[in-house]
């Protein structure tokens, strides 16, 4: 029985939808509060116990990498002036016993030829795929949950999450027929289907487990939603040899390759960091007479 201890992090977009700050910068660096999101995602395989990180990037992403180094001048500087809490979060951003493998992507031609660039690392395994801008605060994380379910089933699963009607258009869009709680088979996956055309209103977001078969579909999939290489229509071919299953996991998630999902996540992230949280309630309080105290959700 194989474990999946490698994950891809396809970051080399070009982060169309948050221009200007993505010209120069990925968007996998901004930051929810104080920590990049790419920094989450690491953390987040980390948590279940993925050995090999490997992150997929291109033009403009070599903040990615360096942020991964370590950053032996300003460790010097923090140490020096006595600034050991600092010093204590910057050593805290490298997950111990992890390897960090970087790819260039040289040309953005879509997830699922990032995903295919990740091959040479992957190998015969089976691995996670994490997309950073999708932010899922639960515990056990999102890829922690799912690489149980791996272990369980070994098959090919997609995280996936019930969407509005009209937001098809923005997501993969699974048929699947339930076989547990949260757990259904996938009978068909469709890109971007606009919503007369979907087959339901469960997407993909941002988290899979593959088998390595799907290196086998990506090298021969054509150009499709978009005019990208799409991993979903890898999936869709996967589909026809082996099971795959959409697996509803459990936490929140925020869209924040999207302006708005990227507030949401700040504010909530905001009112629950361990220096800020008090602070920022009364902030909101004050400004917008709103109590805090007790979070509506829904
Ligand atoms: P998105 O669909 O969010 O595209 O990609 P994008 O280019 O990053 O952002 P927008 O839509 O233009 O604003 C989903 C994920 O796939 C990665 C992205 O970095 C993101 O994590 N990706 C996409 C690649 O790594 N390479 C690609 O060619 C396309």
């Amino acid at each position: 029985m194989k474990k999946v201890t490698k994950a891809v992090f396809p970051a080399a977009g070009m982060g169309t939808r948050f221009l200007p700050a993505t010209k120069a910068n990925p968007k996998e660096m901004l930051p929810i509060v104080d920590k990049p999101l790419i920094q989450y995602a690491a953390e987040e395989a980390a948590a279940a116990g993925i050995t090999d990180l490997i992150f997929i990037i291109g033009r403009t992403k070599r903040a990615i990498a360096d942020h991964f180094d370590k950053a032996y001048e300003l460790e010097v500087e923090l140490e020096t002036k006595g600034k050991l809490r600092a010093l204590e979060e910057l050593r805290g951003i490298l997950p111990s016993n992890v390897n960090y493998i970087f790819i260039r992507q040289a040309e953005a031609l879509g997830l699922g030829h990032a995903v295919l660039c990740a091959q040479p690392a992957v190998n015969d395994e089976p691995f996670a795929v994490i997309l950073a801008d999708d932010l899922i605060d639960g515990e056990p994380g999102a890829t922690r949950q799912m690489s149980e379910l791996y272990n369980y089933y070994q098959c090919s699963l997609v995280g996936v999450q019930h969407v509005a009607p009209e937001e098809t258009g923005a997501y993969g869009i699974v048929a699947a027929a339930p076989m547990a709680e949260r757990l259904s088979r996938v009978t068909r996956i469709v890109e971007k289907p606009r919503p007369e055309e979907a087959p339901s209103n469960l997407a993909v977001v941002g988290r899979y487990i593959l088998t390595p078969r799907i290196f086998h579909h990506l090298r021969r999939i054509e150009r499709g939603a978009g005019g990208e290489l799409q991993l979903t229509d890898a999936i869709a071919a996967l589909l026809q040899e082996q099971q795959v299953m959409a697996y509803e996991f459990t936490g929140t998630r925020y869209d924040c390759g999207s302006k708005l999902g990227y507030l949401e996540a700040t504010v909530e992230y905001a009112l629950k960091h361990p220096e800020l949280a008090d602070a920022f309630k009364g902030y909101l309080e004050k400004r917008f007479c709103v109590d805090c105290s007790q979070p509506k959700r829904e």
